[in-house]
């Protein structure tokens, strides 16, 4: 017997499990379609009532759904055992059934999780979108399954933006059906572009055969092949490659157009460098919609096509009109064809625009128009795209120096690995080689942690098995001088322009905290000044010949930060009265008569104890035993009460608000705190609003440097480098000193601000 109408239980292997029906009534704002019941919803007989229920039903009350007005069943009726995923022949079993029961649905479906989209046979990838099921006949929204984000839970953001999404209904759909212009002369442009109000907002992205905007000596760099403006949501004008590289009284009309009206692009900063660098044309970008969207939440993804999709409930255009002719992502542009190209391209633009007008008005309301996003993270992006053009000089004998050492390292441990593991022929890359040789041949012990698969080599089996055999170390070594040889000598070299310079590309977006991230090179992930290698790679990069490096840096900027915001009178006094902090600690701790070890020790807790790091990883770095380092904690805490209070009382906010600000009206979202990530939004609701204050105080400063002409090559930290003639050195350096500490006074006036400048010919000198 059947257990539901059409479902062809006889032939089913789930037919003795325990089953589960549908709840609610047919009709319904909301039909949510699951994977199949759990332990708890086979004990109360009804679908999403445990934890991920409990989380469903949490976020549906935030969209503004009620709970109670939503059908809810499953692709599998019966509970699969031991809560795997039903197999293909269970959910074909079951099919009929739930299209019956679609059937008589009267709203669209919400697909939670893969299982439910593969059922259904809708793109599961484009979450928020509405698409249509041809199986049951039915619009559907794919969303994340909600017991993937107790798993994972900063995905919550996403969840709830889903399901916003679902609950403006489809009657909200937006569909854009814009017409695409080619401008077809120079003059036929101007007509165009006089269409466009003065003042008015302008969406603008080039398409470009790939990313590399500037030549190096053996390749030139990639083209723009079109551009793409919309000011209005009918129409996109596309500006052709020959027009941009063949005519040169384009780039004087484009150039007078952008100085009219208001810009917008999503990750502008991108097309600005391309445009200033190969034509000559500042778009003057007013408004990032990728950087208004990490102001706003930056645990969304920033992808044009996913808010696309999430706002308007358009499906992924780029895989109904150009993914065909790429075989990947990094492909070359340059093989659509121009008309497919620009259909995407206007698209493009039309969404900017209309997304534009909604982050503005969510920025307002949130209070973060302003600040931070008008007078800090859009003129960073302009701040930063001179810098990006300017590039950083890298010294090639020094290069060539630092290759050689790090490869004849790489030999020399190689070399080492092979002959303690008694094999001359072992290659270190392979993780098998070496699991063969830890694991049987060594015989040294699996580490006992579920983390950590059988055999495995990776970072957490060598950290556990460090003191187990010498060939540990060894192993950990190669990696590392490996790592480095690649990363930031391999990998670098050929970044190199014509003049030796690299130009980085600078993320706003490019961490949680707020901090900058480089990428190509990596420049802020190299090791510090004091590490082994971190100096030797970092003397490198250099002033060109006739000018100087001034790297100007806060001294203690995140502990300065912290006194400020939690008022710690300890903290307080030993900077109002220039005292070294560390030796304070050390005073406090171990008396008057501390020794130079005990300082090192407190100068290390002092700088972690802003990242919140338990007494385990203090005990770890500093070497000390777990219960000497429970009871330094102990004691440091109870000389700072202040300081321990403001901590508590962030974590609070954290909880009552669902995200902690900074002064400067940066936000860190925490959606959903559950036992899985406790600890880090206890630590990171504190350390994100000091490192992201003092960051903000370093990258103000870089705004205001970069505007008084002083051009600045890179940022690390709480440091701004920038690289002036020779003669100009020691005055820019004690104006750089001057904006950097009056910032920090501005703003965080409560403790004296440090900032030392120093000039120098390499990045790095010993
Ligand atoms: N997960 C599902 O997919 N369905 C339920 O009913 C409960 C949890």
């Amino acid at each position: 017997m059947a257990k539901a109408p059409k479902a062809l239980c006889h032939q089913c292997p789930l037919k003795d499990e325990p089953f589960v029906p549908p709840s609610g009534d047919a009709n319904a704002r909301c039909v949510i379609v699951g994977e199949g019941p759990g332990r708890t919803e086979v004990a109360e007989g009804k679908p999403f009532v445990g934890q991920s229920g409990k989380l469903l039903d949490a976020v549906l009350k935030e969209v503004g759904i009620d709970p109670e007005d939503t059908y809810r069943t499953n692709v599998v009726m019966c509970r699969p055992p031991g809560n795997r995923a039903p197999t293909e022949r269970e959910v074909n079993c079951c099919l009929p059934r739930l299209k019956e029961e679609l059937k008589h649905t009267k709203n669209p479906v919400l697909a939670l999780g893969k299982s439910a989209c593969e059922a259904l046979k809708i793109d599961w990838t484009q979450r928020g979108a509405w698409l249509y099921s041809d199986v049951v006949e039915k619009t559907v929204k794919p969303a994340w399954h909600p017991a993937y984000v107790l798993r994972r839970p900063s995905e919550a953001t996403m969840l709830i933006a889903e399901l916003r999404s679902y609950a403006r209904g489809e009657g909200a759909q937006r569909i854009f059906e814009p017409e695409v212009i080619w401008a077809e002369s120079p003059k036929h442009l101007i007509e165009l572009l006089l269409r466009c109000p003065d003042d008015a907002w302008v969406a603008f992205d080039i398409e470009t055969n790939n990313v590399m905007w500037y030549d190096r000596p053996d390749k030139m760099s990639d083209a723009i092949l079109m551009l793409q403006l919309a000011w209005d949501v009918d129409f996109g004008v596309v500006v052709s490659d020959e027009l941009i590289y063949d005519y040169p009284e384009t780039a004087e009309i484009l150039q007078e157009f952008f100085n009219r009206v208001k810009t917008v692009g999503h990750n502008a900063k991108f097309d600005a460098v391309f445009l200033r660098s190969h034509i000559g044309v500042n778009p003057n970008v007013t408004f990032d919609t990728l950087l208004a969207q990490y102001i706003l939440d930056e645990n969304m993804p920033l992808g044009l096509k996913t808010l696309a999709a999430l706002e308007f409930g358009i499906a992924d255009y780029e895989k109904e009109l150009i993914s065909m002719f790429l075989k990947s992502r990094n492909d070359d542009y340059s093989k659509i064809p121009p008309v497919q190209l620009a259909e995407y391209g206007v698209l493009d633009v039309i969404c900017t625009l209309e997304l534009r007008e909604r982050f503005e008005e969510r920025l307002r309301e949130n209070g973060q128009y302003e600040t931070p996003f008008m007078d800090i993270i859009m003129p960073a992006s302009h701040a930063l795209e001179n810098v990006e053009l300017r590039g950083f000089q890298i010294d090639g004998d020094a290069l060539k120096k630092v290759s050689k050492l790090l490869q004849e390292k790489i030999e020399e441990t190689t070399q080492k690995l092979r002959d303690i593991a008694g094999d001359p022929e072992l290659n270190p890359n392979s993780p098998q080689q070496l699991s063969e040789i830890i694991y049987h041949k060594l015989r040294l012990p699996q580490p006992r942690s579920y983390k950590i698969k059988k055999g495995s080599t990776n970072a957490a089996a060598l950290e556990a098995l460090k003191d187990e055999h010498e060939i540990i170390p060894a192993i950990k070594q190669y990696r590392r001088v490996k790592k480095l040889f690649t990363s930031y000598v391999n990998n670098v070299a050929p970044l190199r322009d014509k003049e030796g310079r690299v130009h980085g590309n600078f993320l706003i977006y490019g961490t949680e905290v707020g901090r900058l991230s480089v990428r190509d090179p990596a420049l802020q992930t190299i090791a510090r000044p004091d590490d082994e290698y971190g100096g030797m790679i970092r003397g490198m990069y250099c002033a060109k010949p006739g000018y100087k490096l001034i790297h100007a840096d806060y001294s203690q900027a995140e502990l300065r930060v912290m006194a400020c915001y939690s008022q710690e009178p300890f903290l307080l006094d030993a900077y109002r009265n220039d005292r070294d902090l560390h030796s304070e600690v050390a005073r406090a701790m171990y008396g008057p008569n501390f020794t130079k070890a005990d300082r090192v020790i407190c100068k290390m807790f002092n700088f972690s104890y802003v990242y919140g790091g338990s007494e385990y990883s203090f005990a770890d770095s500093a070497g000390l035993p777990v219960d000497t380092a429970r009871n330094f904690v102990r004691q440091y805490n109870a000389n700072m009460p202040q300081a321990l209070k403001w901590k508590s009382e962030q974590f609070k906010r954290a909880q009552k608000q669902g995200y902690v600000e900074t002064i400067f009206g940066r936000r860190r979202h925490f959606p959903l705190i559950t036992r899985t990530n406790l600890d880090e939004v206890r630590k990171s609701c504190v350390h994100m609003v000091i490192a992201s204050t003092a960051s903000d105080l370093t990258l103000k400063s870089l705004i205001q440097i970069e505007n008084e002409g002083i051009p600045v090559v890179l940022s690390v930290h709480d440091s701004v480098l920038a690289e002036v003639p020779e003669a100009q050195a020691e005055e820019a350096a004690r104006r750089m000193e001057q904006i950097m500490e009056e910032m920090g006074r501005k703003y965080l006036p409560d403790v004296p601000w440090k900032v030392d400048a120093e000039i120098r010919q390499h990045w790095y000198e010993s």
